[in-house]
């Protein structure tokens, strides 16, 4: 059984979560820094910090099988626990399987609203007053497994998804290495 404070972070773009889990890294160590796209700007920032990167293109490669090197790679450094922080892919049954329970994702919503895109636009859409965002376990259904925290961040009646999304962001980067440091702990 590994050791579940060693994380690997999963990304596919920008990065901010993987910042924030890092820069407030309480209880855990980020041990890799993973991306399906090798072009992704956080990576950039990861490197630069000196943290071990693991970067392969998943176009073109079949789901199971960049899975498969996925996997491998977790399992030659050690890794106890995968924080998925803007991975734009989904995961294969035999990952969730073999990493059963110990997946993590941060999803801009409150969660079981607006699971998959667009959520910004779809709670402005509703009218809803409040919006948040979830960190919840990983299973083979999108965006739907247990929820283990969540922020509520107002709505304002001039919000645009764009506005919405960096105030949900400020949230996220506060929920996601407080549940994380909680959950390396359980
Ligand atoms: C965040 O909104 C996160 O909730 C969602 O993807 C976005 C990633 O942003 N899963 P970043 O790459 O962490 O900046």
């Amino acid at each position: 059984m590994h050791d579940p404070r060693r994380v690997a972070i999963l990304i596919s773009g920008r990065g901010s979560n993987m910042r924030a889990l890092v820069e407030r890294a309480d209880g855990y160590d980020v041990t890799l820094i993973v991306s399906n796209k090798p072009g992704a700007l956080g990576l950039q920032w990861a490197r630069e910090r000196g943290l071990a990167t693991w970067a392969l293109e998943s176009k073109g490669l079949g789901k199971e099988d960049y899975d498969r090197q996925l996997s491998a790679t977790l399992e030659e450094h050690g890794i106890g626990t995968i924080a998925l922080a803007g991975f734009m892919r989904i995961l294969s049954p035999w990952f969730v399987e073999r990493w059963r329970g110990r997946i993590l994702n941060i999803h801009p919503s409150l969660l079981p609203k607006y699971r998959g895109l667009d959520t910004h636009a779809r709670a402005i859409e509703a009218r809803d007053q409040v919006s948040g965002c979830s960190v919840h376990v990983v299973t083979e259904e999108l965006d739907a497994g247990e929820v283990l925290g969540q922020a509520e961040v107002p709505i304002e009646p001039e919000d645009t998804p764009g506005s919405l999304e960096q105030r949900v962001l400020v949230a996220e980067h506060a929920l996601y290495p407080k549940v994380l440091s909680e959950f390396v702990r359980r």
